[in-house]
């Protein structure tokens, strides 16, 4: 074995200024030309890509060895950085190139099954199959590296304001509330299991209860749900808990945090305070409650005007306490024609929406259903909406529900058509006064919102008894840019408190000890008042370095059928490691969906 080269710089280092200098650089063959007497080969380390000239007449050696260079061979190579004789302005190198005398040959590489180039159009399957080869691509390295940037900043700045980072379990008591747990058999106790923690909550708390004060961990969580291009079945929080405060503290710290992070990975100055928005707020004007507001056409409430009009989708609707609304999509009437109108029910359908009434006011005005109703109805929907020439207004009558996903939907959608969401604008606002409670029809009860550790609004404890669907959270989400970046609350430290929430929460005494009996207890021994936050770090990082997807800021993700496409997980175990589980399997699993090959 030759030995290894000395490196002297990274290959995106070289600039101009190391002119007729010495370089020893080590990396990967991006790719290899031979042009008779030169060979000319591109270097690539995870700081970017250099070009190499070997020529036969200044070594032979090196020279030769060369003419067996192919791509992703992993060599060392030294030689003496000049002026190239065209520039090659896609490079950050590209003025210079190294003339090349001493090539080492550390392994050799066969074709690999995905280009290692940052444009390559390989399907997700395959690049996460081949997940170390897609990570040498430079804008991997890149989301990883700022990745790193993001958690060191974060890492300096609660240190810097007296937060201790504390671990703590992965293997926990399974959580019957929230979303579904991952669990791990237990050995030792036969028939028992632990889970995998979907959030560090009750840890932090009882870290609070232990005087730590202040804790912030950078913290694997696991969540058994769908997923989506935002959610992934391990992720991570940048999970925070603070003793005497109240929301503004948390938030007024938040907002620290944040800007100071915009500064220090982005250099981008952002405003503080954040803009807040109630959750009603953020429903009525936006449909949703993440807001996307990087741009307007904001949602408005009809059914007072549609309410005895005779168009009956409308007039109906209203009649059985549903309610209209609709967005003018200002000066757009131009951008969607009428075929791509008629395409967008069929996209709404997901929430239930049953159609979608539209008007366009070009040259003449016409409309899926102003035949319908009176002209002054029309001009008083025309206010409403501050509707002029150019306008597309689009309407959906339905329970709030359906309304609000429908339009909240269609606002993004046709935003995303009109390039209106712009990458490099930083649109951070809270969402606040979330109710409490979510009503379930199907179960006849109702559900935490967040979770059941939540504090109401203090000044609404007495409506817990007489309407509690009515009482709001003390909680904030903070979203980014139509993205849920992360949510807190304030937490309930009153025993007498956390027994009223749990009756209306329909939870008996003995539910609540089988559950969380080891937490409440806890209780009893003096807890600070407290509260804190999650954020999602994949999310940040995949919005800040402007990805589509958190799958592009986590080194091995699992693809959207939770499978690992690279190692094959989640797989079998054996007989005997199941019988010392004491496991019985009573069906053979399904042929993996999310696999290439099914089980042999
Ligand atoms: P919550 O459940 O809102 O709160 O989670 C906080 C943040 O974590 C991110 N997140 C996810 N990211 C990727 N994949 C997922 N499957 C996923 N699920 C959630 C989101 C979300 O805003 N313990 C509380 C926080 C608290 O009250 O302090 C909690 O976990 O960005
Ligand atoms: P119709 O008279 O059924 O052809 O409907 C006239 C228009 O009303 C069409 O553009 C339909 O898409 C629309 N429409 C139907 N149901 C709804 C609804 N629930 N909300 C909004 N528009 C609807």
């Amino acid at each position: 074995m030759e030995k290894i080269i000395r490196r002297t710089h990274m290959c995106g280092e070289l600039r101009k200024e190391q002119e007729g200098k010495r370089a020893a650089l080590n990396g990967w063959v991006q790719k290899s030309r031979n042009l008779g007497g030169l060979i000319f080969c591109d270097l690539r380390d995870k700081t970017g890509i250099v070009q190499i000239v070997f020529d036969q007449n200044v070594d032979k050696g090196a020279f030769q060895l060369a003419e067996s260079l192919r791509s992703e061979f992993v060599v060392g190579v030294e030689g003496t950085v000049r002026k190239r004789q065209s520039v090659n302005p896609e490079l950050a190198t590209g003025e210079i190139e190294v003339f090349g005398d001493r090539l080492v040959i550390y392994s050799q590489a066969q074709t690999p099954p995905i280009y290692i180039k940052d444009d390559d159009d390989a399907g997700e399957n395959l690049r996460l199959k081949y997940r170390y080869l897609d990570l040498r691509k430079l804008r991997m390295q890149k989301n990883l590296a700022f990745r790193h940037r993001i958690t060191k900043c974060t890492r300096a700045f609660f240190d810097q304001e007296g937060f201790t980072e504390v671990e703590t379990p992965m293997l926990v008591k399974p959580t019957p509330e929230g979303a579904r747990d991952y669990v791990i058999p237990s050995r030792v106790n036969q028939g028992q299991f632990y889970a995998l923690p979907q959030s560090p909550q009750m840890y932090k708390q009882l870290l609070m209860l232990s005087g730590m004060d202040r804790y912030y961990q950078i913290a694997k969580c696991f969540r058994d749900e769908d997923l989506r291009a935002d959610r992934q079945p391990e992720f991570t929080q940048i999970d925070i808990e603070m003793s005497f405060v109240e929301a503004e503290d948390v938030m007024e710290l938040q907002e620290r945090f944040l800007q100071k992070l915009m500064k220090e990975v982005m250099d981008i100055e952002i405003q503080i305070p954040f803009p807040r928005l109630t959750y009603r707020e953020a429903m009525d004007r936006f449909g949703s409650d993440k807001p996307d507001t990087r741009f307007g056409f904001e949602l408005k409430d009809l059914s007072d005007i549609v309410k005895d009009c005779g168009f009956k989708v409308f007039s109906q609707a209203v009649a059985e306490g549903k309610t209209v609304r609709g967005i003018n999509f200002n000066g757009c009437n131009e951008h969607f024609s009428r075929k791509e109108i008629d395409k967008l029910p069929e996209l709404i359908k997901t929430f239930g929406a049953k159609g979608l009434a539209w008007v366009k006011l070009g040259e003449q005005i016409t409309s899926s259903f102003a035949k319908f109703m009176t002209q002054e109805e029309m001009d008083r929907i025309y206010e409403r909406m501050q509707a002029k020439a150019g306008d597309l207004i689009l309407i959906v009558a339905d329970k709030p529900s359906v309304v609000f996903d429908s339009l909240g939907f269609l606002r993004r959608e046709l935003a995303g058509r009109l390039g209106l969401l712009k990458k490099d604008e930083y649109r951070f606002l809270w969402v606040m006064d979330f109710p409490l409670l979510e009503y379930s029809e199907e179960d006849e009860r109702y559900y935490a919102m967040h979770h059941p550790f939540t504090s109401p609004k203090l000044s609404q404890v007495s409506l817990l008894d007489s309407d509690p669907g009515s009482v709001n959270a003390e909680a904030y989400d903070i979203i980014l840019n139509g993205v849920e970046l992360g949510g807190g609350s304030i937490r309930i430290h009153d025993q007498g408190l956390q027994k009223k929430m749990f009756e209306v929460l329909g939870l008996s005494e003995e539910d609540c000890q089988n559950k969380f009996g080891f937490f409440l207890e806890a209780f009893q021994y003096g807890a600070p008042p407290h509260g804190g936050l999650a954020y999602g770090l994949d999310r940040l990082a995949m919005l800040l370095s402007g990805n589509d997807s958190i799958r592009e800021v986590i080194a091995f993700p699992k693809n959207q059928a939770a499978v690992c496409m690279m190692s094959g997980a989640p797989g079998q175990i054996d007989q005997t490691q199941l019988d010392e589980l004491g496991i019985l399997i009573a069906r053979e699993g399904k042929e993996d969906a999310g696999k290439e090959q099914g089980h042999e």
